[in-house]
């Protein structure tokens, strides 16, 4: 089915001025942009986007990652989008990621991960909302 999943190229990516690489594997694989932007999340932004986590020992530190720098947020629309975008992305962890995988090629530990997915298109469709306007995302 037609799918829209929501993307986060994170700060230790940014950092290392790879979105547009990034980005471009998302092309390749036939997945269209149709939202984004980037932005400064502040920590009750990254608290609450990560909620689900919030009894897990790591919450702490991956609110302290997410506003460690800037991030760009991405819409992604594609047959079966969700999906797609976890093979892009690889394993959560990258010393468990596919070669060829985004994690595997740009992340550097289980924390500084390069990239957000979402799971499911039940909790895209949530984690799209938290960050867009229905008029902040277009179809084309
Ligand atoms: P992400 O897909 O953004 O969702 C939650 C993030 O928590 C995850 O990627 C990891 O970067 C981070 N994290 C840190 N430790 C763990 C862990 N043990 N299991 C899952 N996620 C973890």
């Amino acid at each position: 089915a037609l799918e829209r999943t929501l993307s986060i190229i994170k700060p230790d990516a940014v950092k290392k001025n790879v979105i547009g690489e990034i980005l471009a594997r998302f092309e390749k694989a036939g997945l269209k942009i149709v939202g984004a932007k980037m932005k400064q999340l502040t920590r009750e932004e990254a608290e609450g986007f990560y909620a689900v986590h919030k009894e897990r020992p790591f919450f702490k530190a991956l609110v302290e990652f997410m506003i460690s720098g800037p991030v760009m947020i991405q819409v992604l629309e594609g047959e079966g989008a969700v999906l797609k975008n976890r093979d892009l992305m690889g394993a959560t962890n990258p010393k468990e990621a596919a070669a060829g995988t985004i994690r595997a090629d740009f992340a550097d530990s289980i924390d500084a991960n390069a990239v957000h997915g979402s799971d499911s298109a039940e909790n895209a469709a949530i984690e799209i909302k938290f960050f867009f306007n229905d008029s902040d995302v277009v179809s084309h």
